[in-house]
């Protein structure tokens, strides 16, 4: 115990070191440490890359897009008007300001970073965003995504932009994700991942940490923390482009990384960037897949056959085990035999025990030559 918490220190102390470098230096890009190999010359151009609009560009205070992304998570969280949002790791502060200008001035936009350097670079950033927009919904708070300086289900929406990668603990973020979710709430993360381990040399490389590889973790451990946080609805895509286009960029820090690959391997074989898309379910709402269960039982005691088949469908399509759906039907039988029982009571009080219990011709088996179908 106390050697991992050590070894989280070590690693939050490497990470720190080369991102206040990297928020003091006149350029960017992930390789931090080693002023002279930093290169991402056009931090616009990996921006357009990654589907930033040149709206979104334009009102950037200067200087906050670094190159340090490797995403678009403000895309993919469909930010409303009013909405809190919260940015994991927020650096210079480039996907804040632009989730602030989403949320407008009813919403509010907050950034959490564990290094001081970066939070004064985003703080000083914010006159001039306000000047530029005229809104006053960002704030900037040091801290580390292990352990948030939020309350508990205070925010709409978390982002986060190649960040959880770098965390030492990262079952620990995701838990902190989901506590301080709104119930109904969401994340959109953009991550690097591996699609398979990393040769020894990479993995242990304190430049491949600090720029996002070594510390990236294969999609079925990240599935493994999000579920273990409490989270049961979630999405993942795969954007293994990017990956390619920083080769071709020849961005410096992925060359050197490539040299230490075996022969004819690319690092695309290696790490994708990944969207990781949550929802934290609400607790008294019923989720999409517990309304079709209720679908479902109730469609069998309803005697409707075409909306069974229909939640049936949409509850497959959902990925509902076959165990649940027989679950939902047995309770709809059983509502069903409870109504039934129930009127029979009720129409032999109203009129007496010696009704038949059952009519052949309700049954179908009217028959002419009888002159009395229940013969
Ligand atoms: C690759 S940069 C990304 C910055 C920003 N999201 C962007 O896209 O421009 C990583 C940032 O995360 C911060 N960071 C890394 N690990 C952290 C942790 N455990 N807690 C808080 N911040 C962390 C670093 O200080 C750095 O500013």
């Amino acid at each position: 115990m106390v050697n991992d918490v050590k070894k989280d220190e070590k690693i939050h102390n490497y990470v720190r070191d080369a991102y206040s470098k990297i928020a003091v230096s006149e350029k960017s890009s992930c390789c931090g440490t080693n002023t002279s190999c930093c290169g991402i010359e056009d931090p616009e151009k990996l921006a357009a890359g990654l589907g930033y609009t040149e709206a979104e560009l334009a009102s950037l205070p200067e200087g906050t897009n670094m190159g340090l992304s490797c995403g678009n998570p403000t895309a993919i969280a469909s930010l409303k008007s009013g909405e809190v949002v919260l940015d994991l790791g927020s650096g210079g502060g480039f996907d804040v300001f632009i989730a602030a200008e989403k949320v407008g001035s009813s919403g509010k936009s907050i950034g959490v970073d564990m290094t001081h350097e970066m939070l004064m670079k985003a703080r000083n950033s914010i006159n001039q965003f306000t000047n530029r927009t005229g809104l006053t919904n960002v704030e900037f708070r040091l801290g580390e995504i292990e352990h948030l300086p939020i309350a508990d289900n205070s925010i709409d929406a978390v982002i986060s932009n190649c960040v959880i990668n770098l965390s030492p603990d990262k079952p620990q973020v995701w838990k902190e994700v989901f506590r301080v979710l709104k119930p109904g709430g969401r994340a959109a993360v953009s991550d690097l991942a591996l699609l398979k381990a990393l040769p020894e040399n990479v993995a242990e490389s304190v430049s491949a940490l600090v720029g996002c590889i070594a510390g990236a973790v294969l999609i079925d451990e990240t599935e493994k923390m999000i579920k273990d946080a409490g989270f049961t609805e979630f999405k993942f895509d795969k954007k293994s482009g990017y990956i390619d286009k920083m080769t071709e960029w020849n961005d410096p820090l992925y060359c050197a990384i490539i040299k230490l690959l075996p022969k004819n391997e690319k690092l695309s074989d290696y790490i994708t960037s990944l969207n990781i898309s949550v929802i934290k379910t609400t607790e008294e709402g019923n989720d999409e897949k517990t309304q079709e269960l209720i679908a479902i039982g109730a469609s069998v005691t309803a005697h409707c056959q075409p909306c069974f088949t229909y939640h049936l469908n949409k509850a497959k399509e959902l990925g509902l085990s076959e165990e649940k759906i027989k679950n939902a039907v047995a309770v709809g039988e059983s509502l069903q035999r409870g109504a039934d029982s129930f009127m029979s009571k009720h129409v032999r009080t109203a009129l007496g025990n010696s009704i038949r219990s059952s009519s052949c011709c309700l049954a179908g088996e009217s028959d002419e030559s009888k002159k009395s179908c229940c013969q």
